[in-house]
């Protein structure tokens, strides 16, 4: 479980979260919205202890991670795979080191044991033709998935977290993306927390959403909790949504 208890967060003197209060279980389907600069990657690098907040506290299976050091914070971040927003590849490695790197650096296992594991991986996400690709030969859908292969690669993963995983992505990709997403936690039965700013792509795979706006939560609430708030901002937010969708 996640819990974030007033939470406040700083860039120097630009105050990005003033007092973000949540309590997320790993098999949670949620979504973190709002507008760009908002905060929203800020709140994912303060699961991973990344950084620190200024204020409040954050609980990780129970244990408050904000005191934790370098070291104590590896098991913690092994909890979750990681999706960053910029997918980033290391460019100069072909694809299956790429999903080998964390594997070579974090487990003890032969090369052997390795390369079936990326094979495995990268079938996993649909790739499998990709191994020997660098990253600048792979379309930008590909370079999302292998970017998720190495996600999964390590992890005991109890939760995925997703940075705008649709970003740069021509509608037929993030369509593609979206069903990964969806498979790979339905298979595995774990939850996943995903941040965006696409009201729609949230729509179709969360059942939770969390609004982020002048670094509070503005609004938390389920799909049928969304469609009838009242609260202008999100209501702006989730215009594009009625145009979209029908059964409501
Ligand atoms: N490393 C940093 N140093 C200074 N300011 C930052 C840094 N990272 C982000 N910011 C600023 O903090 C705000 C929130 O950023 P971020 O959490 O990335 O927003 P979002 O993901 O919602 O777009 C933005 O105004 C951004 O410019
Ligand atoms: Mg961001």
């Amino acid at each position: 479980m996640i819990v974030f208890d007033d939470v406040w967060f700083s860039y120097g003197n630009r105050e990005v979260l003033r007092g973000i209060s949540f309590k997320a279980d790993f098999h949670e389907r949620i979504a973190v919205l709002g507008e760009s600069g908002g905060g929203k990657t800020t709140i994912l690098k303060l699961i991973l202890g990344l950084i620190a907040p200024d204020n409040g506290k954050i609980l990780i299976d129970g244990i408050d991670i904000t005191s934790l050091k370098e070291e104590e914070l590896i098991p913690i971040r092994r909890k979750f795979s990681i999706v960053f927003q910029e997918g980033a590849l290391f460019d100069s490695l072909p694809v299956k080191e790429n999903v080998a790197f964390f594997m070579r650096e974090l487990l003890k296992l032969s090369d052997k044991e390795i390369y079936t594991r990326v094979s495995k991986l990268l079938s996993r996400v649909g790739v499998q033709e990709a191994e020997e690709l660098m990253p600048e030969e792979l379309s930008g859908g590909m370079h999302r998935r292998v970017a998720i292969a190495r996600a999964l690669a390590v992890g005991k993963t109890k939760m995925f977290l997703y940075d705008e995983p649709t970003a740069g992505l021509d509608p037929i990709n993030s369509e593609r993306i979206i069903s990964l997403i969806k498979d790979l936690a339905d298979k595995e039965n774990i939850g996943f927390m995903i941040i965006t700013h696409v009201v729609y792509v949230a729509w179709q795979l969360c059942d939770r959403f969390i609004f982020i706006k002048d670094g509070k939560i503005i609004f938390d609430g389920n799909k049928q909790e969304l469609i009838l708030t009242e609260h202008p901002s999100v209501r702006e937010f989730i215009k594009e949504l009625f145009f979209k969708i029908k059964k409501y």
